[in-house]
């Protein structure tokens, strides 16, 4: 003879308003946590990394360079957190786009929209409204409003034009206290006398220089200069 089914037997009791509550927040929470899922893999996607610098690190024999790297990457993420401007100054290879694409990950996985892109690209798009009907003001929208901006290889500009436009972007974001990370192969005199002194002097209040100072990471010999 079979056993008696206990389910059968004894229903279990319907369930009380607060099962009921305690069911629809955990949905929730589940529906919520998919849906800043989806947005994090499109900002990821609309953010301007290059395929590149989207790949997992590869650790090489330059773990002391790496090290120092990491040490690097936990200040940068503080002036972020903090809306400050930051730039990443050294030698080729040492890995400030792949620091500046690795925060721009972390942002956007909040997730909050996040920018990269080269500055003679952005000069570029800051001239489209000359030629298209865009406005001038959504183009540097699109500059000023994600919630980190990179600007890998920065240059401030030849024209005055260019550097009045660039200049405008660097301080609307800095009054808005989004951090900004600006990377370039230059020591840091030459990097001062590029912006010059009201930018330099944004960038004593509250932001950063990052000076990578180990080798490169590309190829043969990595890490040893
Ligand atoms: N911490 C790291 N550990 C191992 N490999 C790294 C690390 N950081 C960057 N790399 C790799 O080293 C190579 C060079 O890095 P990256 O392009 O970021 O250098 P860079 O400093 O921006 O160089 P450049 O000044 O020439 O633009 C890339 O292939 C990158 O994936
Ligand atoms: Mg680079």
């Amino acid at each position: 003879m079979d056993l008696p089914d206990p389910e059968k037997n004894f229903p279990r009791p319907p369930p009380t308003k607060k099962d009921m509550e305690a069911e629809w927040e955990s949905h929730a929470r589940k529906m919520e946590e998919r849906r800043n899922l989806g947005l994090a893999e499109d900002y990821w996607r609309q953010s301007g990394v290059g395929e590149r610098h989207r790949l997992p690190i590869m650790l090489g024999a330059n773990l002391e360079a790496h090290r120092q790297w990491a040490y690097s990457l936990g200040l940068a993420r503080e002036v972020v957190k903090n809306g400050g401007m930051m730039a990443f100054l050294g030698s080729p290879g040492n890995g400030k786009t792949q620091m500046a694409a690795y925060l721009v990950w972390e942002v956007v996985h909040r997730p909050a929209p996040a920018l990269f892109v080269e500055s003679a690209e952005m000069v570029k798009a800051l001239r489209e409204p000359f030629k298209s009907r865009e406005s001038e003001l959504t183009v540097m929208r699109r500059f000023v409003d994600p919630v980190l901006l990179v600007i890998d290889e920065f240059r401030l500009g030849k024209t005055d034009w260019e550097q009045e436009q660039m200049g405008f972007i660097l301080n609307k974001r800095y009054a808005t206290m989004r951090p900004t990370i600006l990377t370039a192969n230059m020591a840091r005199p030459e990097f001062s006398a590029m912006l010059g002194p009201r930018l330099c002097d944004r960038f004593r209040e509250d932001g950063q220089v990052i000076v990578f100072n180990w080798g490169s990471f590309r190829g043969k010999g990595a890490g040893s200069d």
